[in-house]
């Protein structure tokens, strides 16, 4: 292999720049020529691409978001998108691509290797909702903001006595959710995974730590949860004020929690997945997921990788809302 393309996908991540960087400079070691496809499989379609230098990557390091941008395109889905896209990279000889993202991402490099272009994701999202992977790139930076918002929360809400509703990203996936609940000390954890009671699994927890002397509550609700037209945050904590007499508020984080410089071990995991992934296909090795396990980066055949599962950490849970 001479030439190969990388592409960020979905919803961006801190770490994927570093990811993007240690992708070009072991492809640039190897003596391949790099080209980024920009805003992901739309700008692949539409033809945006950039031949990568390691002079353009000297300063992403310690940058969050993605220098290559990111986008979701449905185009890219259908047959004809996909042949655009697979002729645009044929014509500037790229003969394998790093994909990194989530899991649309990757159905994204399934369908692309399945038609003659072999690819290799890199797992890349804040959600750490990928099955064959304990870890994707951007979950801890998007952790310690959560855990800061938390405690910048907690003050005020111990200094009014009040309930606070939090409601953290994750639409399919509670990790986020689940962790950061841990980490922050909170009476309950609202999960997507796991069937949640108002009354047991709110007001019972409130009223447990009530009656051990606490004043303050602080409840971690997914966004899968409360968005999208269920019971919201702000519904949730006007039900708690009615039920227990405590002044209860809500705030729903959003996209604060996918931006910020990454941290340590997503740009070290990232350093690692990105060199990675460039080894295989410079050893002609595509179709591949790579991932963490037991904190060893390993990789997997991408069809096996897209029908593996992952379930959520039920020790875990039980520390909130045991
Ligand atoms: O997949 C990452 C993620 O941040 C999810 O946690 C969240 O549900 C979704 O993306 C939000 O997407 P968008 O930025 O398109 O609203």
């Amino acid at each position: 292999m001479k030439t190969i393309g990388i592409l960020t996908s979905g919803g961006d991540s801190p770490g994927m720049n570093p990811a993007v960087r240690a992708a070009v400079l072991a492809a640039h070691s190897a003596g391949l020529t790099v080209f980024g496809v920009n805003r992901g499989y739309a700008g692949m379609m539409e033809n945006d691409f950039a031949e990568l230098s390691p002079a353009y990557v000297a300063d992403i390091v310690n940058r969050g978001g993605t220098v290559l941008y990111s986008a979701r395109s449905k185009e890219f889905c259908t047959e004809d998108g996909m042949t655009k896209a697979i002729a645009n990279c044929r014509s500037r000889g790229i003969e394998g691509v790093v994909v990194i993202g989530g899991d649309g991402s990757f159905r994204g490099a399934r369908d692309l290797s399945e038609r003659g272009l072999p690819c290799v994701g890199v797992p890349g999202t804040i959600d750490n909702d990928i099955a064959c992977t304990d870890y994707t790139i951007g979950y801890d930076t998007c952790l310690n903001t959560i855990a800061d918002m938390v405690d910048r929360i907690r003050d005020t809400s111990y200094s009014h006595d009040r309930v606070m509703f939090v409601e953290v990203m994750g639409r399919g996936a509670g990790w986020l959710a689940l962790t950061s609940a841990v980490a922050s000390g909170a009476t309950a954890v609202l999960l997507p995974e796991i069937e949640w009671d108002f009354d047991r699994d709110v007001l019972a927890a409130i009223r447990r730590e009530q009656a051990q002397g606490k004043r303050y509550f602080i409840i971690i609700a997914a966004e899968g949860c409360t968005a999208d037209g269920k019971e919201s945050v702000d519904e949730l904590a006007k039900r708690t004020q009615a039920a227990t007499g405590l002044e209860s508020r809500s705030v729903v984080l959003g996209h604060v929690q996918r931006g910020g410089i990454p941290t340590v071990r997503d740009r070290v995991i990232a350093a690692q997945m990105g060199t990675r992934a460039v080894q295989l296909l410079q050893d002609g090795i595509g179709n591949r997921v790579v991932a963490l396990k037991a904190e060893a980066v390993v990789d997997y055949d991408i069809f096996q990788a897209l029908k593996m599962s992952k379930s959520i950490d039920t020790k875990l849970y039980a520390l909130v809302n045991g």
